[in-house]
Order: C-alpha cells, then structure tokens, then sequence
C-alpha cells in the first residue's frame, strides 16, 4: 500500500477525500492533521475524528490538530461554503474521540521520520502546518516522497481572479511549500472545475449503503456547484495518486504571489522563460470527467457498510 499523510481542512470534499484515503485498500493512511482554513481548526479536528470514527479506524489513524491561523495573514473562514459547522448535514454524534496530545507539527515530524517508506503527503487545506513543518525540521523533507496537493489555478481563481482558496488562506505558507525543493503535483482549479460530480452520481450515492448515503448528504448542503454538478475538490488528490493515467499533467516552475491583489495566485512559468526551464511542480491541466465520476461511485460501493 502507498503510505500517505493528509492534512486537511473538513470540509465537505475533504471529508469525502478522507473517506477514499481510509477505506481504499492500496493506500495506507497514517496519520491525519488538521488545519484552519474552511471554519476554524477546533471544527476541523473535530470533523476529521468524526470520519475516522465513522469508520471506526479511531485506534489505528491518529488526528492531530495544527495551525489555528496562517502565519502572516489574518484567518478567515469559508462557512458560506461549508456550513457554520464545515460539515452539515449528517448527525456523526456526539462520541468521536480525542486528537492526539502531539501537535500537528510534531506528530508529522514523528511520522514522517519514522517511516521506512518515503510518504506521500497530500495536504487539501491550506499549506500552513506545512509550511512550519518544514521550517522548523527542514529534515523531514528526505523522506517525502511527493507532495499532491488541492489548490492554486493556472486559469481564474475561486477567491479573486486570481487566488484559490486554499492558496489565498496562506500564500506565505504555500511559498515555503512550492520553493521547498519537494516535488509537487499541483491539483488544482484546472481540473477540480472539470470533475463534477454529477446529478447522477448523487443520486446514486443515496441508494447507496450507510457511506454513500452519508456523502450525499454532506455534499447535498456543500454551496460549491450548481445545477451540473458539485466540484469534489479534495477527492481529486485521491483520484491522482491511483488513477494518475486520468489527468494530464505539464511540469513548470509554480510561484507563488504573496502580496497585492494577486495575492494566492500561483504563476506558473508555462514556457520556461522565467526560471530557464527549471520545475518545481507537476500541474494537472486535465481530467476524465467520466472516469473521475465512475471512480468515486466504486470507491464507495466497495466500502464494507
Ligand atoms: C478548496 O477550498 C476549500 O473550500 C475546499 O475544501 C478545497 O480544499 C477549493 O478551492
Ligand atoms: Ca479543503
């Protein structure tokens, strides 16, 4: 199994980002921290232990709670999308456990070391536990395989015209990331806006068993979408790293705007004329709609529930 790290902001689409990392047999989800970024990291941590538990993997993956604020830039939530309390619409209950006492950071760093196994870390809220990971055990970053992360856009933004969220919460924070010297799968806008999950897909999805109906449910108060279909954002990291096939994907130099009214924006050098050729990402650029939409339904259906 691929041995993977999320760091992650529930969220909807993390939530069902989480739900394709935990229960898919080819990956091995170690660990999960949590980040400010859609409503504020309490919520956060709580909506990850949430799915953990719904799963009831409580004892084998941890949740570990991180960065209340981004490092520089003053927080801001994206309730408007996901709800007061990032992930309505189900009742998960009361009993769903406790984060770890380590700290996001220090869990990451435990983890991390000790792997035998290079990890993949797939961060899908905004960078800042990463981002101080790294700035404070630069060490780490020897055995991270690769990093595939949700965020950034070659094309318009979903913040400002330019910034996507996640990249607009902390654009310090994905700097230190996209200049870590780490590769980077960039999944972004490009191809996020492409993958809808159709009409059809959620409907199915509720005549599915007790985690399908749960997704269609989360996804059913998301205000993310319209009359075409929901974007699962978060869900195409997961997607990436089994099906890497179904995406297209162009490697370039990524930089990262940190001030201004393109602050978040994430330029990438398209013809090599800033950095000389030189790359830092891998950007997906396209996606089977179809194949993405296919997937999701089977991922679910082969959840034992
Ligand atoms: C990203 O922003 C968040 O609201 C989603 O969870 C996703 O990670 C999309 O721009
Ligand atoms: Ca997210």
């Amino acid at each position: 199994a691929i041995n993977i790290i999320m760091d992650t902001d529930p969220g909807i689409d993390d939530a069902a980002a989480l739900t394709m990392a935990i229960n898919d047999p080819k990956i091995n989800l170690k660990l999960v921290t949590a980040v400010a970024g859609n409503v504020t990291v309490d919520k956060t941590t709580a909506n990850a232990l949430k799915i953990v538990h719904f799963f009831g993997k409580d004892q084998e993956i941890p949740v570990a709670a991180g960065a209340k604020q981004p490092l520089i830039k003053p927080f801001e939530d994206a309730a408007r999308i996901h709800g007061e309390s990032g992930m309505p619409g189900y009742d998960f209950g009361n009993d769903y456990g406790q984060p770890i006492k380590k700290t996001a950071v220090e869990a990451l760093r435990d983890e991390i070391m000790a792997s035998k196994e290079p990890i993949t870390l797939i961060p899908t809220g905004s960078y800042t536990n990463i981002a101080l990971l790294f700035s404070e055990y630069p060490e780490v970053k020897e055995n991270i395989k690769e990093i595939i992360a949700m965020g950034g856009t070659l094309s318009k933004g979903n913040m400002t015209s330019a910034a996507e969220f996640n990249v607009f919460t902390d654009p310090h924070a994905a700097k230190i990331m996209y200049d870590s010297g780490i590769p980077i799968v960039m999944v972004g806008l490009d191809v996020t806006l492409k993958a809808l999950l159709t009409p059809e897909t959620m409907d199915k999805l509720g005549t599915m068993g007790r985690s399908g109906k749960m997704l269609q449910a989360l996804v059913t108060h998301y205000n993310d979408g319209d009359d075409n279909g929901h974007p699962m954002h978060d869900v195409n990291t997961i997607f990436y790293l089994l099906h890497p096939e179904a995406m297209t994907t162009e490697e370039m130099w990524v930089d990262v705007q940190t001030e201004g009214p393109a602050m978040g924006e994430t330029v990438g050098d398209i013809r090599g004329a800033y950095h000389d050729g030189k790359t830092n990402a891998k950007v997906c650029v396209d996606i089977d709609a179809a194949a993405f939409n296919k997937w999701f339904l089977e991922e679910v259906a082969a959840i034992k529930d």
